[in-house]
This record gives structure tokens, C-alpha cells and sequence, in this order.
């Protein structure tokens, strides 16, 4: 099983890079047989403002940009994912919204989990990304984690409370439980 967590800022000195980092070390500490994590920065591609004719969701061939093909040829590769999202404006922030809105069949069905962060954890965020995610019929996971920025960070970059361990523990898991469900699912819907 492979899960993708997405680091979801571009912005310069993001602290995105900080959460999945941290993410990732933290669910590596698991030992979760046959489960590999990836990083994946979205700042590594450099996606155009959504212009397409045509829906993702209704795309029959990879879109022509290379940048966005290469950006849904990562995000297909994974079954399942970890969305780090700080909160801009009491919401998702543009640039992984215009992400996303480049995909379609890549996502589609599969489970999802939540880290936020921001002044108040970023929840606001967290749930607007469900209603998001709803329309790919992504399953989301219940556990989330909202860090907060004034309790879980220092000058450095991250540095969560003692209960933040255990509460990776809980999301990590039931992500990959109900990853392992939705496979078996799909097995014996093709056999
Ligand atoms: C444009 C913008 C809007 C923001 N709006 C909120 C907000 O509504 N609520 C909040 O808790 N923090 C807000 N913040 C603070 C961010 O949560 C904080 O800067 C966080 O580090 C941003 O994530 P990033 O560094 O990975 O880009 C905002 C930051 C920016 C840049």
C-alpha cells in the first residue's frame, strides 16, 4: 500500500514542509506492515490556474500540460493519502484547491485523512476540504489532527504536544484499516 502525504503550501517558508515531515517520521515509527509513505511537496509543480475546456472528472487522456500530467500521474499512484492543509481565510488555501481541481479519476473513491494547522488548528479547513472531497467519493477518515500555531510550533518550525503522538497513531491507523478494506472491496468487486 502506497500513501501519498500531500504537503500542501507553496508559499514561501511554508510550514507544510515542517507538518509532513513530521508526519511522515511519525508514521514511519508505526512499523505499518507493507505501507510505504511519500512526501509530496506541492510546490514541486508548477501547476497553471485551472483553465481547462474540459472537467478532470470527464477527461479521457492525461491534459497536455506537462506540469499537470506529471502532477496526476503522482497523485494516481498512491491509494490512499494525507493531506497537509494550513487554513487561509477560514478555508482551504487556493493553490491546493487549483490542485485538486486538475484531478479527477486520480482520486476518485479513495480513503483520505486530514492534518491541519493554522491560529485555531486549521479545522475550518479540514472540514471544507470534506465537502470537497465528497464530490470524488473519497472516503474520509474521522480522525484528524489540527495543530495549532501557537501551541504546536516554535521559531524552528514544529514542535507538537505530547498527545499529538497518539493522535497520529489513531489517524495513521484507521487510514490504513479502511485502506485495506476499500482494497478487499475492490478485489471482490473484479472477481
Ligand atoms: C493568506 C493567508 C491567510 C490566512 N488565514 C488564516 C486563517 O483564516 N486562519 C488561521 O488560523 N490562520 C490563517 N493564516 C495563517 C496560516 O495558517 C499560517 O501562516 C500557516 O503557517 C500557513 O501555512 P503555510 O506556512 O504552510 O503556508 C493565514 C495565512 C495566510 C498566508
Amino acid at each position: 500500500m502506497k500513501i501519498g502525504i500531500i504537503s500542501g503550501s507553496v508559499r514561501q517558508g511554508r510550514n507544510s514542509a515542517h507538518v509532513a515531515r513530521w508526519v511522515a517520521s511519525s508514521v514511519k515509527d508505526l512499523g505499518l506492515a507493507d505501507v510505504d509513505f511519500e512526501v509530496v511537496p506541492l510546490a514541486d509543480y508548477q501547476l497553471p490556474a485551472f483553465d481547462s475546456p474540459i472537467s478532470p472528472m470527464a477527461a479521457t487522456e492525461p491534459f497536455e500540460n506537462p506540469e499537470v500530467a506529471r502532477w496526476g500521474r503522482t497523485i494516481a499512484s498512491f491509494d490512499a493519502y494525507i493531506l497537509v492543509t494550513p487554513e487561509y481565510n477560514h478555508s482551504v488555501p487556493g493553490a491546493l484547491k487549483n490542485a485538486v481541481d486538475w484531478l479527477g479519476r486520480e482520486l476518485h473513491g479513495k480513503p483520505i485523512a486530514f492534518v491541519s494547522y493554522g491560529a485555531d488548528g486549521g479545522v475550518r479547513a479540514t472540514e471544507h476540504w470534506r465537502q470537497i472531497v465528497a464530490n470524488f467519493e473519497m472516503i474520509d477518515i474521522r480522525s484528524s489532527i489540527a495543530l495549532g500555531l501557537f501551541t504546536d510550533f516554535d521559531k524552528d518550525g514544529i514542535a507538537p504536544q505530547p498527545r499529538r503522538a497518539a493522535e497520529i497513531a489513531t489517524l495513521a491507523n484507521s487510514l490504513v484499516a479502511t485502506t485495506r478494506r476499500w482494497q478487499r472491496d475492490l478485489t471482490s468487486q473484479a472477481a
